[in-house]
């Protein structure tokens, strides 16, 4: 069967289509690379490009591919402007959600893997959060995950639908150099970014209630990521009735901002000590997983630590940043 990975095209997507292909899977990439790199689709994968508002289209490739199920991560994701863009985010994230939904049960298309995100929960004020603790996005980027979950369910209860929401945690790293992000709106990147400037990371606020005072998350390699799409799009698959799972994909570890800092000096070598300013508006403090379910629903966990997240970034910054290296040479040679 071919499984049509709309985003594919993106960080996680391309990371998707791999890992489907290693698991034997056929897929057929749909990306309007706005943000998606034509070269990050492998060699055999056919690329439509397209925009999921794009209902004939859609139709087309449907039908073309004989496509079986939909994995679909094609979205906008900055929060902060999601704030400025309202609209836009409606339109992409829920509008071409809604457009796709229509083609694919159209099509009759038995199963749909829908892309969430663990903003869908805002400020949860649980130590670990589960998929019943409740959903108060912060952000219109939120609010389209959540309303986008909301859709997907209720069509799987109107048609029979299989449908899978994976609320993704903070994704970093790559699979290979070549797969990382090319984003900078992430910790990971954002601190990258200041050491190679050689100006000194910035950590947004040391006074949350906190251990060491700083915010923590539950950071998830993309390259596990990306598998537990794999086992979500094979247990729908593989389900003979109505499916519904809406699960959490994290690694259910809570890691400090101020520890994922210090990983990174001494990954990347760079001694340039962060500095603490003002905290940043709408950080929840505290955003951990509860990663049991999926486990128990996949059979899946993450294998990859963080210092494979950072170690991988930071071999993908460097191919895109070959400056990075240049400079800390360069500071290690004034030190000593
Ligand atoms: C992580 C922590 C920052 C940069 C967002 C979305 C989420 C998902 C991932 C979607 C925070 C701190 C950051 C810096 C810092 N998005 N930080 N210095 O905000 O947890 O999650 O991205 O697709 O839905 O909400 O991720 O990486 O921006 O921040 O101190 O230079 O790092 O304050 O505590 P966040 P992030």
């Amino acid at each position: 069967m071919t499984w049509l990975i709309t985003g594919g095209a993106g960080y996680i997507g391309g990371h998707v289509v791999r890992a489907m292909a290693a698991a034997g899977e056929r897929t057929v990439v749909y990306d309007d690379l706005s943000s998606g790199l034509a070269e990050r689709v492998p060699d055999g994968v056919p690329l439509v490009v397209g925009s999921t508002l794009d209902a004939d289209l859609l139709t087309r490739v449907l039908r073309d591919h004989e496509v079986a199920g939909v994995i679909h991560l094609a979205a906008k994701k900055q929060v902060g402007e999601s704030v400025e863009q309202p609209l836009r985010y409606y339109r992409e994230n829920v509008e071409g959600l809604r457009v796709l939904l229509d083609a694919v049960t159209d099509a009759a298309v038995p199963s749909f893997v829908l892309s969430s995100s663990a903003a869908v929960y805002g400020m949860p004020d649980v130590d670990l959060v589960t998929e019943d603790t409740p959903c108060v996005p912060m952000s219109p980027y939120g609010e389209t995950k959540l309303a986008g979950e909301w859709l997907t369910r209720a069509v799987g209860r109107a048609t029979g639908l299989r449908t899978a929401c994976l609320r993704y945690f903070n994704v970093a790293g790559a699979k290979s150099p070549d797969l990382a992000d090319t984003g900078v709106f992430n910790l990971v990147p954002m601190v990258f970014e200041k050491l190679t400037a050689g100006q000194a990371p910035r950590v947004f606020g040391a006074d949350y209630p906190t251990p060491d005072g700083t915010c923590v998350r539950d950071y998830i390699h993309v390259a596990d990521l990306a598998e537990a799409h794999v086992a979500a799009a094979r247990r729908l698959a593989g389900s003979p009735g109505s499916t519904d799972l809406t699960l959490n994909v994290g690694r259910g570890e809570g890691v400090s901002v101020r520890a994922m800092v210090d990983l990174i000096a001494e990954v990347t070598g760079y001694d340039i000590p962060a500095e603490v300013t003002e905290r940043r508006a709408g950080d929840p403090a505290r955003v951990v997983a509860a990663a049991d379910r999926v486990t128990a629903e996949l059979g899946w966990s993450a294998k990859r630590d963080v210092r494979e997240m950072v170690e991988s970034a930071w071999a993908g910054w460097t191919r895109l940043h070959p400056e990075a290296l240049r400079a800390r040479a360069e500071r290690t040679r004034t030190e000593g």
